[in-house]
């Protein structure tokens, strides 16, 4: 935002970040490379994988090595802290709720009636509460502030004409706290993003506590650059999260107002 004297002098921070950068290049190029080897070697053993057994990079490096490197390094870069943050995020909302938690094990339980039970596709299209805990946890501690676009064509945005080209941020942070978008909205209530239950006379009666207009709401972005882990993230935090509460309570007995802070 400022004039960016980094372009011209090598600042501290400067070089802090370019070697923070390439300390994650590093890493994840070592992994990248130890898979690329593994798969090497076991195509010059004759193994075979059915494509649908077939990992993103193994599928990617019959394509272009560079490219399936540049995007495994990508999703290691983009997934690791992501993801471990919603998740962490996620319990401790239900460590702090645990009348929420005890809803969800409740649910939980009849898709996992076992300690070990087995996931399934079935299982895992019923649970419609644990997606509801994962998105009301988005909510109170989101990932990101929002998304940016460069605006391909001429366009009007709130009565003002902005030129094709221009860089548009879309910061919706602050409306997930509103009252007006989230009714009772410092409370941790999954049951808003919860369709009612059809009733008797086959009506669907209005969730007043449900958010009105989607976009208020985007968590992985949208459109054809929204985030491309989001299946694999759901699915991560979906059987991460039932598992746990299925076989342990959790608590967090710390204080928790800033439980998260970007670091200065
Ligand atoms: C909870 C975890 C995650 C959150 C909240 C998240 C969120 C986001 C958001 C908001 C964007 C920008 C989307 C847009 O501008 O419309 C994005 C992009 C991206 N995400 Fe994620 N992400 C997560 C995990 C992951 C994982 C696990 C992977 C990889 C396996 C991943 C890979 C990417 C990539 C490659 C992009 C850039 C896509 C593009 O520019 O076309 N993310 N993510």
């Amino acid at each position: 935002m400022k004039p960016s004297i980094w372009r011209y002098v090598k600042t501290p921070k400067l070089m802090k970040l370019m070697k923070s950068l390439d300390g994650a290049q590093e890493i994840t190029s070592a992994y990248v490379d130890e898979a690329i080897e593994r798969l090497e070697k076991e195509a010059k053993e004759g193994v075979v994988r059915p494509e649908s057994e077939q990992s993103v990079l193994e599928k990617l490096l019959k394509i272009d090595k560079k490219v399936a490197t540049v995007m495994a390094m990508d999703m290691l870069m983009a997934g690791v802290d992501t993801t471990s943050s919603t998740f962490t995020a996620a319990l401790l909302c239900l460590a702090k709720n645990p009348e929420k938690q005890a809803i969800l094990r409740e649910e939980v339980m009849k898709v996992l009636p076992e300690k070990d039970s087995e996931f399934t596709e079935a299982s895992m299209k019923n649970v419609p509460y644990l997606r509801a805990c994962i998105k009301e946890s988005q909510r109170i501690y989101p990932l990101v502030i929002g998304n940016g676009r460069f605006l391909n064509r001429d366009s009007v945005l709130s009565g003002y004409q902005v030129p094709a080209g221009t860089c548009v941020s879309m910061v919706p942070l602050s409306l997930l706290s509103s009252e007006e978008h989230f009714p009772k909205a410092a409370e941790f209530l999954p049951e808003r993003w919860i369709r009612n239950a059809t009733d008797s006379n086959g009506q669907c009666p209005a969730n007043d506590l449900k958010l009105k207009i989607p976009f208020v709401f985007l968590p992985f972005g949208f459109g054809p650059r929204m985030c491309v882990g989001k299946r694999i993230v759901d699915m991560e935090l979906e059987l991460g999260i039932a598992r746990l509460i299925r076989n342990f309570s959790i608590e967090f007995n710390h204080p928790t107002e800033n439980a998260f802070r970007v670091p200065p």
